[in-house]
């Protein structure tokens, strides 16, 4: 189910970059390239280039970059397939129908009318509450302070008290039992066949990030149970994997995001003018939500409800965070409940107030940690410093490590504790290779292993960036580098498919981008191709294209190392030569001269 090269190649040409980004960015040229203020991170004096020649656009703040296809897939968050849609279309190509497998087709077709079923139903909500029958819920979400406006946007709507209408609504357009069945907009049992699982509750349709209606929330109008009554999980509803408002939070683009736990809580912010707030869908957060959080923000402020499930949430939370490489602060909106509550009785100056004073999400869990300890005995600030000491033995970076040293013995300053005190503790406890730090350890995304990873990643992906931008040096790389020498999976993929396509005559990225189906692959093998450092002058680059060079073996080489099979004397010998090989290459480092041009 791929498109020919050709017609991709036909559609990127027929989209010049510097046209489609300026229907986005505002572009001012200087000399060869194009500058305007970055789409991708919040910025105020441009540092986005975009450069005709290349056909390619780069951010020197961010990082950001790529060709046409990758500039539309980030902004609009399209996959390769809807990114090459869309430009198709703008040009006025042709796309030929696709050649899917049977399997393939049905399944598209299912998840298409999925998503039909899910916008009908919505219209078909919106449209009750604006009936004489709705007049109940509208009062209901207006006496709740949501206005007309509010309400349009979110699109909310009302189920009414007949408990087949819905049923009937979409039967009458077509739809077989077996897809509403599907769509989990349904219940079925025996005596009563099928019915509407929504019933006389108000209605908030839940969309992905690109607006797509994918399931709903329905809410009692007062005090029944159950409260809420979601979608249930379906082809198109993965509750691990979207947000509610992420659609509109991520055109925000401010620098961070806001989480939150209801749909009233990121309503009433929107409303407030916090339109970055986003919530999960009534399930805890996942590291799913965690990496669809990192693609549109360094930082997250937690603002989950002032109870203790509230703090349980935001602990439970934090590592997931950090894990996923997303900051997080914690704010604090006692003595209301939720951010609906706070800005009802507080009003939006108040409560940026609050985020403006968002705790560090470390410095939190110091807090929480100190009100389980009884504090006034010294017993207990013992047992509590002891607890600080395991939680800075987590950090593996000493400079880190020393800042929330200093931090804590500033905030407790009234137990007399010095930094020196602290700092032995930390030791002490690290020496003793205590319970606390074996749980540490073998955390394989521990800030340490992280660093070093992401420096061999680097490296790779360089090579792959520039054998891609500079096509010259291939004959320089070949020499040294194989495709199994990318360690990381799907660099080695890639690699692999480079050195084809240069053994075929010509390399073409975008053609390659196109074997990988899942948006997740493309949106990485995209950044593969745009890695980038900041390179000024040809002894820089030389040196640069060395390092990368150099390090990208030796990490092959240790790959091997561990791998190596101690009963296989001629992958023994075979190791002990690519050593020398390496140390040898190492020793004339200063004869890889390349032209990056
Ligand atoms: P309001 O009471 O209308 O202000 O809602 P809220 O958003 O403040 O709700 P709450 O903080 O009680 O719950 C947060 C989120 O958890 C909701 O938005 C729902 O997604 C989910 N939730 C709450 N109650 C229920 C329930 O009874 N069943 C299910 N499945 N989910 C619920
Ligand atoms: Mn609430």
């Amino acid at each position: 189910m791929r498109y020919s090269d050709d017609i991709i190649e036909e559609v990127r040409m027929k989209n010049d970059i510097v046209d489609v980004i300026s229907q986005y960015v505002k572009l001012t040229r200087k000399g060869s390239s194009y500058f305007g203020l970055c789409p991708f991170h919040n910025e105020k004096t441009p540092s986005f280039s975009v450069t005709p020649s290349k056909q390619m656009y780069y951010c020197f703040g961010c990082g950001a970059g790529g060709n046409v296809f990758t500039f539309v897939m980030e902004y609009e968050n399209f996959s390769f397939g809807e990114a090459l849609s869309h430009l198709a279309q703008r040009a006025g190509v042709q796309l030929p129908k696709m050649e899917y497998s049977k399997e393939a087709r049905e399944k598209a077709e299912r998840k298409a009318t999925l998503l039909e079923i899910n916008k009908q139903a919505a219209q078909y909500f919106y449209y009750q509450l604006r009936r004489e029958g709705g007049r109940t819920a509208y009062a209901y979400l207006t006496d709740r302070g949501l206005s007309e406006e509010t309400i349009k946007k979110f699109g909310l709507g009302y189920s009414d008290k007949y408990s087949d209408d819905l049923y009937k609504f979409l039967k009458a357009k077509g739809y077989s039992d077996e897809l509403l069945r599907e769509s989990g907009l349904f219940n079925v049992d025996e005596r009563h066949g099928m019915y509407d699982k929504f019933w006389n509750r108000v209605i908030f349709p839940i969309m992905d990030v690109n607006n797509r209606v994918i399931g709903f929330g329905g809410r009692v109008m007062g005090d029944g149970k159950p409260k809420y009554l979601n979608s249930p999980e379906t082809k198109i509803f993965d509750k691990s994997r979207n947000l509610y408002g992420l659609n509109v939070a991520r055109t925000t683009r401010k620098n961070f995001l806001i989480l939150c736990e209801g749909y009233m809580d990121v309503i009433s912010m929107h409303q407030a003018g916090f339109t970055n707030a986003v919530a999960s869908l009534g399930t805890a957060l996942t590291s799913g939500h965690a990496s669809l959080l990192k693609r549109y923000t360094q930082e997250v402020l937690l603002l989950y409800d002032s109870d203790e499930a509230g703090v349980k949430a935001a602990l439970r939370g934090i590592p997931i965070l950090r894990e996923a490489g997303v900051n997080s602060r914690v704010v604090n909106l006692r003595p209301y409940k939720d951010p609906d509550e706070f800005i009802k009785n507080m009003g939006p100056e108040a409560f940026e107030e609050r985020l403006g004073q968002a705790m560090d999400s470390f410095m939190f869990r110091v807090s929480v940690a100190e009100s389980e300890f009884p504090m006034e005995e010294p017993q207990g600030q013992n047992r509590f410093f002891e607890r600080c000491a395991q939680m800075l033995l987590e950090l593996e970076d000493e400079l880190e490590r020393n800042l929330y040293i200093e931090a804590i013995v500033k905030q407790y300053r009234r137990y007399s504790i010095s930094n020196e005190d602290l700092r032995k503790r930390v030791n002490t406890l690290a020496m003793k290779g205590t319970r606390a730090e074996r749980r540490v350890q073998p955390k394989s995304g521990s800030p340490e292993t992280k660093k070093r990873e992401t420096a061999a990643e680097k490296s790779q992906k360089l090579m792959l960036t520039w054998l891609v931008t500079y096509p010259g040096i291939f004959e320089t790389v070949e020499k040294y580098i194989t495709p199994s020498d990318f360690v990381v999976p799907l660099y080695r993929e890639v690699a692999g498919m480079l050195f084809e396509q240069r053994k075929e005559g010509e390399m073409n990225p975008a053609k390659l981008l196109n074997a990988f189906t899942d948006s997740e692959e493309q949106r990485e093998v995209a950044s593969l191709f745009n890695a980038t450092i900041h390179l000024e002058t040809k002894e820089e680059q030389d040196r640069a294209f060395a390092d990368a060079l150099l390090r990208i073996k030796e990490e092959s080489l240790a790959e091997r190392n561990r791998n190596w099979d101690p009963t296989d004397m001629a992958a023994l010998q075979d190791l002990v030569k690519s050593k020398k090989d390496l140390e040898e290459l190492g020793r004339k480092r200063q004869e890889l001269h390349i032209s990056f041009e």
